[in-house]
């Protein structure tokens, strides 16, 4: 079998044996093909006042539900009590839940013609959702924080499902009622219940004493019992 590297070095035709073509081209940089904040021309039939509009209102739910599904995780690694391991399992729940919603928002700004956000500091910079401390937080303030960051972002995504169907974008508005609103709901009905403050084991023997004493009226002489 002919050996390439009995070719001279300086030979027509030489192909490097020592690795270098089928190693990766690594630190490239170049030009940017589209800039951020700017919308590319895709035949879909809507305005441009429509694709602009639902790509900045998508944006800003995409990064207040990612700053919402890592506030998840957080408290699905942090959290502690007498109800770790439940709401351990129900916190990473809701990240995938919100994972989920994540992509579907992102790839919705793109199909659109938009520019996603996705990096960290990014996300930092422009969400409206109050940042937790990197502290240990009690369960019932991981509950509290949760349940403010859906509010946030189930009244972002209506307003910004209305104004889609005003400008006849009801792809975005299917998304953000059918997915992101109904998700969110459903989390904070999860979540909500938490925060609810019923005794853990035994009953309210106080109220219970009470209710059980009004219903049960002596009857007077001769009449009968009063049905309960
Ligand atoms: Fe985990």
């Amino acid at each position: 079998m002919a050996s390439v590297q009995g070719q001279g070095r300086k030979g027509a035709g030489w192909k490097s044996t020592d690795g270098d073509q089928a190693s990766p081209i690594l630190r490239q940089r170049g030009k940017v093909l589209q800039r951020a904040g700017t919308l590319r021309k895709l035949p879909l039939g809507l305005s441009e006042e429509a694709k602009a509009d639902s790509v900045a209102r998508l944006n800003q739910v995409l990064v207040d539900t990612i700053v919402l599904r890592d506030m998840y995780k957080k408290h699905h690694w942090q959290t502690s009590g007498a109800t770790f391991y439940q709401l351990h399992l129900l916190f990473d729940k809701h990240y995938e839940e919100q994972a989920e919603l994540v992509d579907a928002l992102a790839e919705r700004i793109q199909l659109l013609g938009g520019v996603s956000l996705g990096m960290p500091h990014d996300v930092a910079e422009l969400s409206k959702i109050e940042r937790p401390p990197r502290d240990v937080e009690e369960p019932a303030v991981q509950l509290s924080r949760l349940l403010e960051a859906h509010e946030y972002i189930l009244r972002q995504s209506r307003e910004a499902a209305r104004r889609a169907s005003e400008l006849g974008d009801e792809g975005t508005n299917d998304l953000l009622v059918s997915e992101v609103v109904r998700v969110n709901e459903m989390q904070v009905w999860f979540v909500s219940e938490h925060l609810v403050d019923v005794p853990l084991v035994t009953a309210d023997q106080e109220t219970a004493a009470t209710s059980v004493a009004s219903a049960d009226v002596e009857p007077k002489r001769g009449e009968a019992p009063t049905s309960v």
